[in-house]
């Protein structure tokens, strides 16, 4: 599979057959000024939560390319009544889904959501995806939670993307801890240094991670690698 990051925690899985999107936040990051944003291909858009460094390029992406909207609920019904847009497909947590190119489950994250105009987002979410080419982990924001350890009873992960930035979501040391949870050795580090908030130390991160036996990689914006 082909991974590509757009930087935040918006990264794109393009497999044989689909291109995959999640939680696009690319026009109002400062960082990621050289993604054109309409050449971001999409045919399944995936939203975590509501929250605008999540959604922020979701309608207009999905505009273009007329991508399906996965999300929970509360989210999709939101794209649905405010913006007229109905190819989408609802979830909640623990449910799964046979979609065409895989499998989706919607898994729990400890964190909250409203969408950008205060409605109410549902509960936020992450995703794992089971595919014929291997099958991976988005957290979403999340905290470390003991959750995380159903996951690998069910899902043998290649590799996972963990928020590592902290304030917000978890940081380093509980990534490290969520990596073991998961079962998961191959680690993509999201939702770091696009605020001051969220600004880590890449090397030092990279050698806890290391320490534990695990890999970090921390992609530039913009750039792809295939796992
Ligand atoms: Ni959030
Ligand atoms: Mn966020």
């Amino acid at each position: 599979m082909k991974i590509t990051y757009y930087g935040h925690a918006c990264v794109g899985v393009a497999t044989e057959t689909t291109n995959l999107l999640f939680d696009p936040f690319i026009s109002p990051n400062e960082q990621a000024k050289h993604i054109d944003v309409n050449a971001v291909p999409a045919d399944y858009i995936l939203l975590s939560h509501g929250h605008g460094d999540h959604v922020a390029d979701a309608l207009t992406i999905a505009q273009r390319t007329q991508a399906k909207l996965v999300s929970n609920y509360e989210i999709v019904s939101w794209y649905e009544g405010k913006h007229n847009y109905s190819n989408h497909h609802p979830m909640n947590h623990g449910g799964s889904w046979q979609f065409d190119f895989g499998k989706v489950r919607y898994t729990t994250a400890i964190h909250s959501s409203s969408l950008p105009d205060g409605t109410y987002g549902g509960n936020p979410g992450g995703f794992v995806v089971e595919t014929p080419e291997g099958n991976f982990y988005f957290a979403g924001d999340t905290a470390l939670t003991y959750d995380m350890k159903l996951i690998p009873l069910f899902t043998k992960l290649n590799f996972a993307f963990l928020p590592i930035g902290d304030n917000f979501t978890m940081g380093i040391d509980e990534a490290v801890v969520a990596a073991d949870f998961i079962g998961c050795k191959t680690i993509i580090g999201i939702h770091y240094d696009t605020f001051g908030f969220i600004k880590i130390d890449h090397e030092a991160a990279k050698a806890k991670f290391a320490a534990a036996g695990c890999q970090l990689i921390l992609l530039n914006i913009g750039e792809s690698i295939n796992l």
